[in-house]
């Protein structure tokens, strides 16, 4: 756990709301910054509600989201105009309707035939583009992430070589348990990143975060071993529905000691 910790844990009505406040930091981020932000984009099904969301926005806004440098903090092992791929998620929902250029986007070739070399090379653009962390890492404003019911987050998967990475940026980690492979920011590269906010909505999260809010989980779960000066969860009332408000609680006191 890095020091100085701020959890946030911000409960929502539904999914829509998760959308809409996980966007509103990226909104504040583009408006305020002085610098032009550098945001990872996360995967999966949840981002596309948030995509929605910033793509409606007035043109005032729409100006802001045109100054920020987007990447995806991981992806799948495939070309980026699969069904599946993570920029197409991003360039479709976002991008495209939002008028968002796609040169703000810098995006790993999933459909490398080398994904150890493309993820390495993708690894180096961000050191090259993004300042340098405290560790030594490339220093991202924002990194989204959503969470798996196995616990997973970014492509960062149980049992998967990925996770006692502690050197790279961004690796290629194959996940036996999707017969895939993968390419996913690393705990050392999230660590570097001035704010996590992990964004989750539905039932079918309720138990795995019941037992990472009360400590049940023990850090079984890839996810508990998130690292950052400000992580935010994000969660719906659906998601939370295994909680009660001083668990709730006593998680955020536990990143705030
Ligand atoms: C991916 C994501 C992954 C995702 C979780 C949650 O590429 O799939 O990066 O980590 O955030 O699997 O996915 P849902 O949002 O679909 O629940």
């Amino acid at each position: 756990m890095s020091e100085k910790q701020v959890i946030e844990v911000v409960v929502a009505s539904d999914a829509q709301q998760v959308a809409a406040k996980s966007a509103d930091l990226l909104i504040a981020l583009a408006a305020q910054s002085a610098h032009a932000p550098n945001v990872a984009l996360s995967g999966g099904s949840t981002p596309r509600a948030m995509y929605y969301h910033l793509a409606e926005q007035p043109s005032e806004v729409l100006g802001n989201l045109r100054r920020v440098n987007y990447f995806v903090g991981d992806e799948r092992s495939v070309h980026n105009y699969h069904e599946d791929s993570n920029v197409r998620l991003a360039v479709e929902n976002l991008f495209r309707p939002a008028g968002i250029p796609w040169r703000c986007l810098q995006a790993p070739d999933g459909g490398a035939k080398d994904l150890a070399a493309e993820a390495a090379r993708y690894g180096n653009l961000m050191k090259q583009l993004l300042p340098t962390g405290a560790n030594g890492q490339p220093q991202f404003d924002i990194v989204y992430l959503g969470m798996g019911g196995d616990g997973h987050t970014a492509s960062l998967f149980p049992g998967t070589r990925a996770l006692s990475e502690k050197q790279a940026t961004f690796v290629a980690n194959e996940v036996p348990q999707l017969g895939t492979w993968r390419l996913t920011l690393t705990y050392p590269a999230l660590a570097a990143a001035s704010h996590l906010v992990i964004s989750l909505a539905g039932a079918s999260k309720a138990d795995v975060l019941a037992e990472i809010f009360t400590g049940a989980a023990q850090g079984k779960y890839p996810i508990e071993h998130l690292s950052a000066p400000r992580i935010t969860w994000i969660i719906d009332e659906a998601a939370a529905a295994s909680l009660n408000p001083e668990q709730i609680a006593n998680y955020q006191k536990k990143g705030n000691a």
